[in-house]
């Protein structure tokens, strides 16, 4: 432990030496994952499809998973704080959708018609969400964005997108706008909005334009400023790429109102927020979009996505309509997707969205007491099943709070969370599924606590 009175920064020359242990010890333990990273390499670049999925010195290779527990190629076992960057909402191999999709495997996977099961799901959506009449399929969380926001621009005849500084809604080049911009793009409240992904065309940048995350007065400048022009402001209520931080209920507002003035549409992303809420984030703010797009947990852990909204906004997508907006897809709405995403919703009521909610509430509450114990300057953000750690004095209101924090120190406690079996993304972002109990929170307490041990030398 530090002496009272001061805090660990992670600042000091010895990160360097533990980092270096730390990665040390994880290479011990992690050989035959080692050994198939080298193999990977040799036919993808850098052994990787995901970018987001990788950190050094190489991801772990997982063979299993079942409820919350994941096992590797050497046979170590971790609690999944994960859970596919919080798309498995009933953690792995979950019994209702397994039962689903063998029997739907049974009698095809997809055909070039109607499908009974799309409407299935499309109901239980727009049952749910307030602000959805209709919803339409899509492949990922990406696609649906993106579909959303042609959509936006189409029914408004207006090109220009507002979306928050750092925010990310899905790999699609009108939205690689100031996704990871450095710090320095431009004063605090004021970003000047960058590409920092080679191969985006720097076009994009006269059609999207970026505002700080939870700042009214920026929200009110661009609306002056550019009100006329503006198909979309597209935001998450809780922005998970800034490390989950919620939104605060009057920037919502603000932009609900100023999206209203000025005919533009409200776009909630709630692709990861949607669990929060039985009716989604915005059903728990009761501030409600004219369209959403949603993925992970809707498709029951298999590839999918939707974008719903008004009738009046999403009839441009009925071929009825005079002019109607093409969406293809050869797997939208395929019927694997379909009853995987209808057995996940079915096994998730309001109750049990408020159960995993309090344990998220508890998690964050122990979390928070177990860095504040152990002296670490940290704070943790989150809502409901939601939750990160950033290393800093904060607060952490927007993206550049979060960017600010001690990087280097998140990834040695990522691994010193891996050495104790804790499986959470190298950001330090983590989240509770259905399978968790309070059990399960004294057992993640425990290990924590052992992790932060390991990193009783930091200073
Ligand atoms: C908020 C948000 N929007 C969109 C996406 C893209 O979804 P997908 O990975 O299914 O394409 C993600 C993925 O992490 C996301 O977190």
């Amino acid at each position: 432990m530090v002496a009272e009175g001061t805090r660990r920064s992670g600042t000091g020359p010895e990160l360097d030496r533990i980092a270096d242990e730390m990665q040390q010890e994880y290479i011990g333990r992690t050989t035959a994952s080692e050994r198939a990273y080298d193999r990977a390499k040799r036919s993808m670049p850098g052994g990787d499809t995901r970018t987001v999925a990788f950190h050094a010195p190489y991801p772990l290779t997982i063979v299993k998973g079942e409820g919350y527990e994941l096992t590797d190629l050497d046979g170590n076992t971790y609690i999944d704080l994960l859970n596919n960057y919080t798309s498995l909402i009933h953690g792995h191999a979950f019994g209702p959708i397994t039962e689903a999709v063998t029997a739907q495997l049974q009698l095809g996977t997809n055909f070039a018609a109607a499908l009974e099961v799309q409407a299935g799901l499309a109901e239980r959506l727009t049952g749910r969400v307030t602000s959805v009449d209709k919803v339409r399929f899509t492949n990922s969380g990406t696609e649906a964005t993106m579909m959303a926001i042609r959509g936006a621009r189409a029914f408004t005849g207006r090109e220009l997108i507002v979306k928050m500084e750092g925010g990310y809604h899905g790999t699609f080049d009108d939205f690689e706008v100031s996704v990871h911009p450095s710090v320095d793009s431009g004063p605090d409240g004021f970003p000047v909005p960058t590409i920092d992904t080679p191969g985006v065309p720097q076009n994009r940048l006269q059609t999207v334009t970026v505002i700080p995350f939870n700042d009214v007065a920026a929200a009110e400048r661009v609306f002056a400023d550019h009100g006329g022009e503006i198909a979309a402001v597209t935001l998450e209520p809780v922005m998970g790429s800034a490390g989950m931080v919620p939104a605060e209920p009057e920037f919502l507002q603000a932009l609900r109102d100023l999206t209203r003035q000025h005919g533009a549409l409200l776009m909630f992303d709630e692709v990861m927020s949607f669990r929060l809420g039985y009716g989604g984030m915005q059903g728990a703010y009761e501030i409600y979009p004219d369209i959403t797009s949603f993925a992970k947990i809707m498709s029951g852990g298999f590839p999918g996505g939707a974008f719903g909204g008004t009738d009046e906004v999403m009839s441009i997508f009925d071929p009825f309509s005079k002019q109607p907006l093409w969406q293809s897809g050869t797997f939208n709405g395929n019927a694997v997707t379909m009853v995987a995403g209808a057995a996940a919703l079915d096994h998730f009521g309001a109750d049990e969205v408020a159960r995993i909610n309090r344990l998220g509430d508890q998690l964050r509450s122990r979390i928070r007491l177990l860095l504040e114990m152990y002296g670490f300057e940290a704070v943790v953000t989150g809502y409901g099943s939601f939750g990160a750690i950033h290393f800093t004095a904060g607060p952490v209101r927007n993206y550049r709070d979060a960017a600010r924090s001690n990087q280097k120190l998140k990834k040695v406690l990522h691994l010193a969370l891996l050495q104790e079996g804790l499986f959470v993304a190298p950001r330090l972002m983590f989240c509770i599924s259905t399978p968790m109990s309070e059990s399960t929170l004294d057992e993640i307490d425990a290990r924590f606590e052992r992790a932060l041990k390991r990193l009783d030398d930091v200073r």
